[in-house]
């Protein structure tokens, strides 16, 4: 059961990051030299996906476009005598096969899975959410791949959390089949501070099977007025087993300015290559 196909919505407007975002989409800001979403990609592909669908807004053809092949600019780099830099330019625009569905009216994260729904031929599928940047060995996608691969059931990726921030988060309960995964009982998106007896969070990556989408047909408003995966899945897990993976790896957060400053220092601590040079800077500010 070889999962190959992952949905990355990408449609939002990223007011969090304002002004950063007026004309640059959230998701093409570097954390370092990348834009957040290849790190979002390169998960994928090291896990082993070959097609993309975005789920995307107007204004935001450049996503598309950094995954395209621009055959002036590799030209133009070859003539000028930058061979290597050419070839890391070809090759982001043949990792992955790109394919693209506009989501015309922001109504939530479920609305946004279903309307990528006539692109997605596979019966099992990925879907990586670009605001949390997860790093693991074998890659978080893979660990939920090799799961369903195993067990045949969708599986969700969950990671502990402070029981004050369980209202950031689609929050799982359920029985503990072994030290790390557990079966979905009830999935509440953004529950109150208290209300819940878990701190088990996901950080927005699923593999699902194909019948979410006649949940997420039938969903009504959830949390913050808009259809909520977390309600699609909650629903779907009351008809057939659905898995919770408490995965193994580090979780960086880009959703506000605070917790991007804190994940680009963070990631270049975490990435073997920046490693030296951002213990080099942070002495320098002793702090
Ligand atoms: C979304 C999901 C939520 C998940 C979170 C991870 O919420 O709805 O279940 O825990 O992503 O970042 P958002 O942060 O987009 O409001």
């Amino acid at each position: 059961m070889k999962i190959k196909t992952a949905i990355i919505p990408v449609a939002g407007k990223g007011t969090r990051m304002l002004p950063a975002t007026k004309e640059i989409p959230k998701e093409l800001i570097p954390i370092i030299d990348k834009p957040m979403i290849q790190y979002v990609i390169e998960e994928a592909v090291e896990s082993g996906i070959e097609n993309i669908i975005f789920v995307t807004s107007p204004g935001k053809h450049q996503i598309l476009d950094y995954f395209s092949r621009n055959a002036g600019l590799e030209k133009f780099l070859e003539d000028a005598g930058k061979p290597e830099v050419a070839n890391q330019v070809r090759k982001l625009g043949e990792m992955i096969n790109v394919s693209s569905i506009i989501q015309k009216e922001q109504l939530g994260l479920g609305h946004a899975i279903l309307c990528a729904r006539k692109l997605v031929t596979d019966e099992a599928f990925a879907v990586l959410l670009g605001d949390d940047l997860v790093f693991g060995n074998p890659p978080v996608t893979k660990q939920l791949i090799d799961i369903y691969s195993n067990k045949g059931s969708p599986v969700i990726g969950v990671m502990d959390v402070p029981a004050q921030d369980v209202n950031k988060y689609g929050i799982v309960l359920g029985p503990k089949l072994d030290d790390r995964t557990l079966k979905i009982e009830k999935m509440v998106e953004k529950p109150s501070v208290g209300s819940v007896n878990s701190t088990l969070a996901t950080p927005g990556r699923y593999i699902l099977t194909k019948n979410i989408f006649s949940y997420l047909e039938n969903l009504n408003k959830g949390a913050g007025g808009e259809y909520q995966l977390t309600d699609a899945i909650n629903a779907m897990a009351k008809d057939c087993e659905f898995l919770a993976y408490q995965f193994l790896g580090e979780r960086f957060d880009t959703g506000n300015i605070e917790s991007y400053v804190d994940s680009f220092i963070g990631i270049g601590l975490h990435r073997e290559d920046t490693r030296a040079m951002f213990t080099k800077i942070l002495k320098k500010y002793k702090l």
